[in-house]
């Protein structure tokens, strides 16, 4: 999605800024661009193909300056072309670049017209930089925190002013914006891997803050207008671009990349100890109970396959909720119930949201399972438990996403133990098979030839449904997100057994039926329901654990997974729908790490 970087030196930054968007490419964007202040004001250069386009446009333009802004675009409001791209000109002399969505723009387009500024874009961006501008009384740091006061929406934003020469003005309210110190310079972001290698230390700006980085120093003003000091962050973790190595995609890197994450994020597990979600936590898990569940997409179906393991396991009563729903209904609180907030980057804005709502309403007590320690959910909760799947590129989850699931199933057994509902046995078992966890995906990983012989006949089809059932049948929504998501086949999900109550009118033999088919308590009603299928002509293909005893017969394709693997099973059985998305998309020749319309990190509701 928007990426910002911003810079004030005493050296030519534009090389900085480029490289600050290439480190954000991955996140999706469909233009880009770049501004630096000169003695006549600013000059940019933008583009709706990419980064390196934009590159070659400013080394051709030989554009060149000490302090500038630039930006990745994600389209909201107006179309991907050139006058929409950012940064965005308010009369020639100021220039600004926008994360976010800001919903009273229209009315502040009217009262900008009827002072006499002209629109060229389509963006709700462009109100940002004439409202400034019209405030301006020649302090760019005063003139933002007025305008800021009259936004309503989500943003961060980065200004500059020709007046100005050596500083740029920062803001941010619902999107994320961090300030990177240098020595003589600082720099502004919004993300701190845009500045790897340009510094390690870090502020992490608070909602409604606003500051001004100039040569020696920044200074920040919180939403009062009161002077602010911040904690200054040493984040060395943000090191070199990933390398795709011998993979075609970073999608299929991450596939592979799984056992590696999990032993990682188990390497702090030796114990099913409360201490691992962070200090205090033994008293916060003793005081609750109940669990709610807040996320989107692919990190709402890790919560929706949670709640089998801590109701059974923990025998806690636990809601799932889509973050943007909850948000905006009117939900009863329960102080007692402990909000878990799960994302992979830890910036999703419907999450971040609905985390703020949920304290909002009385809810004390919050944990994150988040993949990234600095974002600003981990920032916001009382608990945290990082899923150490290290970056992932691909816009489609899906390391993050078997780690998280190890994560919440930690969090089950460690509340199951703490409740008397795990003895010392069946706690080293579960331990035991956690470990064991990297193995076992090694030999799922090893059906890919398999699973690359399905994906050529689903890549010449347009639907697929995906059935699975109790804790499986979120792994089937996830293997329908996939595969939407990456190859633009129309798939859904639903329970086996809601069947015969509808999407069942839509078998026939062109509709390829995907069952996850663990050899659990619920095999014997799985196999009616594929019985239900097949008596109507569709064509299966069923992920079967080996003593399933469900064969290869007439419209039924089998691939045989390893032997069940009880209560951990569907982080084995999440990974040839992986496979199979990635495959199949391949084979339709997508752009696989960056599918259309998507964004990597969803920072704008
Ligand atoms: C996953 O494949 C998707 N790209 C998407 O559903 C994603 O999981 C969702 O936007 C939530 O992101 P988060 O985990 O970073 O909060």
């Amino acid at each position: 999605m928007c990426g910002i970087v911003g810079a004030v030196a005493q050296r030519n930054i534009v090389s900085v800024l480029i490289e600050g968007l290439r480190r954000l490419e991955y996140r999706g964007y469909d233009s880009c661009g770049v501004a630096v202040l000169d003695a006549r004001g600013p000059t940019r250069a933008r583009s709706v193909e990419r980064v390196a386009d934009l590159e070659g446009q400013v080394r051709d333009g030989n554009l060149e300056g000490v302090t500038g802004i630039a930006h990745t675009r994600w389209a909201t409001h107006g179309a991907p072309v050139t006058d929409n791209a950012h940064p965005i000109f308010s009369r020639d002399a100021l220039a600004l670049v926008h994360n976010g969505i800001i919903e009273n723009y229209e009315g502040l387009r009217e009262m900008l017209r009827g002072k006499g500024y002209e629109f060229i874009s389509q963006t709700d961006t462009e109100v940002i930089a004439h409202l400034i501008h019209s405030l301006y009384r020649g302090d760019l740091f005063a003139a933002v925190r007025a305008a800021v006061a009259q936004l309503h929406g989500a943003y961060a934003i980065a200004v500059l002013h020709k007046d100005q020469p050596h500083t740029v003005v920062g803001a941010r309210q619902g999107s994320p914006l961090v300030v990177g110190l240098g020595e003589g310079e600082n720099f502004l972001a919004s993300d701190a891997l845009a500045l790897a290698g340009s510094t390690e230390r870090f502020i992490f700006l608070e909602e409604g803050d606003v500051c001004e980085l100039s040569l020696d120093g920044v200074r920040i003003a919180d939403r009062q207008g009161e002077a602010a000091q911040r904690e200054v962050r040493q984040v060395a973790a943000y090191g070199g671009a990933v390398e795709l190595g011998p993979y075609r995609h970073f999608m299929q890197k991450e596939i592979f990349e799984q056992p590696r994450a999990i032993t990682d994020t188990i390497a702090q597990t030796d114990a099913f100890d409360a201490s691992i979600f962070g200090e205090g936590a033994g008293q916060v898990f003793a005081d609750i109970d109940s669990l709610l569940i807040l996320a989107c997409g692919t990190s709402y179906y890790s919560g929706l396959t949670a709640k089998y393991w801590l109701e059974s396991l923990a025998r806690i009563p636990t809601q799932v909720e889509i973050a943007s729903e909850y948000r905006y209904r009117e939900s009863v609180p329960n102080p007692k119930s402990l909000v878990v907030v799960i994302s992979q980057s830890g910036e999703t804005a419907d999450t971040l949201a609905a985390l703020k709502h949920a304290q909002g309403l009385g809810h004390k007590h919050t944990l994150a399972i988040c993949n990234v320690g600095t974002s600003a959910m981990v920032r916001q909760t009382e608990l945290s438990f990082l899923t150490h799947a290290g970056r992932e590129i691909g816009v489609a989850s899906t390391k993050a996403f078997t780690t998280q699931l190890v994560a919440l199933f930690t969090l089950a057994a460690t509340l199951a133990k703490l409740r008397g509902r795990l003895n010392d046995e069946q706690e080293a078992d579960y331990l035991k098979q956690l470990r064991h966890l990297p193995a076992a995906l090694n030999s799922v990983l090893a059906l890919e030839p398999q699973i690359i012989a399905w994906s050529e006949e689903f890549s010449r089809k347009e639907h697929a449904l995906f059935l699975g059932r109790g804790m499986h049948y979120p792994i089937a929504l996830e293997g329908a997100l996939k595969l939407k998501e990456i190859s633009y086949i129309h798939a859904e999900a639903y329970p086996a057994g809601e069947l015969k109550h509808g999407p069942l009118a839509l078998v026939t033999e062109a509709m390829p039926v995907v069952t996850v088919a663990p050899n659990d308590a619920l095999l014997e009603k799985l196999k009616s329901n594929i019985q239900e299928v097949r008596a109507r002509g569709g064509q299966l293909y069923v992920f079967a654990d080996a003593d399933t005893k469900i064969v290869n017969g007439e419209g039924l394709h089998v691939i045989r997974m390893p032997e069940h693997y009880g209560l951990l099973s569907p982080i084995l059985h999440v990974v040839p729908l992986q496979l199979l998305a990635y495959h199949t998309a391949c084979a339709r020749g997508t752009d696989v790490d960056k599918p259309r319309n998507l964004a990597k990190s969803v920072t704008v509701e």
